[in-house]
């Protein structure tokens, strides 16, 4: 695990693959403290990490807080919904107010695609993205790359179709990024409306015909329509874009027999993906909101330089 040099985890765009490579290859090795009796290390232990969500989240947030928790960290968390946010208080004096609390790392995850860039330049401690406006989700792209390098042995050559919004999807954002540093072929899919305009730049695969996309794909990424970030109609109604672009096991005849199905969450039952799909024996996507917890156990162990200070081959259990 040697070779970790940055402060930050704001997104996949400036890694490296031999980066990407790090955080799997650790997360890969400490997926096995949560099969413990006691799942629990000292790695973090004297260490504070606040978690800043300026946006709602179910999984992300209890991944970062459980990971936390693993690794015996001292943590804050702050939704903006029930803090001092709702009476007017900036997203700076909020995090000069933290700060001074000395915490080590943030988790923030905000609406403004950028505000956790903004904070890693400025504050001495880390920072870590947990979702950017529209601009990437760093650690759903590592989960779902852990996932895939767990199901298919590999990365390289894998075949990733997204289907949904990929627009304003951030997920979808990172992922090209990372699937495709790492050789993975991935191709975009949705209504031309929900298709980012320069797609095909990112040296992706970009059509709006969903059985040419998921015809050879070794795993298929559903996404959500995300009607809280679109301030226009993009398509006529939800029923026709169900009709067009729903995984259901009809459309999964035309796929790979070992074809996954994966989705960030969360779902929206019934339109991007039928109940019995979701719930079926393609699906890994609570393999996904597992091994998420790995990931960010293992981002947060590279980024607290805990290796570098305490010599520690590996994170060591508490008895
Ligand atoms: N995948 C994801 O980011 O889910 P949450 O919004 O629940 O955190």
């Amino acid at each position: 695990m040697t070779g970790w040099k940055r402060k930050d985890l704001v997104g996949l765009r400036d890694l490296a693959p031999e980066e990407i490579r790090i955080i799997l290859d650790t997360a890969k090795s400490l997926q096995e403290i949560s099969l413990r009796p006691v799942k629990k290390v000292p790695t973090l232990r004297g260490r504070t990490v606040a978690n800043l969500f300026f946006e709602p989240s179910t999984r992300t947030r209890i991944s970062f807080e459980l990971a936390e928790k693993r690794l015996s960290a001292d943590t804050i968390s702050f939704t903006a919904q029930t803090s001092s946010t709702v009476k007017g208080e900036t997203l700076k004096d909020t995090v000069r107010n933290i700060e001074s609390l000395k915490v080590e790392m943030i988790v923030m995850r905000h609406s403004a695609s950028g505000a956790p860039h903004r904070l890693a330049e400025t504050l001495p401690v880390s920072v870590i993205n947990a979702g950017d406006g529209i601009n990437e989700h760093p650690t759903q792209a590592l989960l779902d790359m852990f996932t895939i390098r767990e199901k298919k042995g590999k990365l390289d050559g894998i075949r990733v179709a997204f289907i949904g919004d990929i627009l304003h999807s951030r997920v979808a954002r990172s992922n090209m990024w990372g699937l495709t540093k790492m050789g993975a072929k991935v191709v975009v899919c949705g209504p031309k409306t929900l298709l980012p305009p320069k797609a095909d730049e990112l040296g992706v695969e970009v059509t709006t015909d969903l059985r040419k996309a998921i015809k050879d794909a070794d795993v298929i990424n559903l996404l959500r329509i995300q009607t809280e970030r679109q301030s226009e109609c993009y398509f006529p109604s939800i029923r026709e874009y169900a009709s067009h672009y729903q995984i259901n096991r009809e459309v999964l005849e035309h796929a790979k027999p070992d074809v996954l199905i994966m989705h960030p969450g969360p779902v929206n039952r019934g339109i991007e993906l039928s109940s019995d799909v979701m719930d079926g024996p393609y699906s890994v996507i609570l393999d996904q909101v597992t091994n998420g917890l790995a990931v960010r156990m293992a981002v947060l162990y590279l980024l607290s330089g805990a290796r570098k200070k305490t010599g520690e081959k590996h994170a060591q259990p508490t008895h």
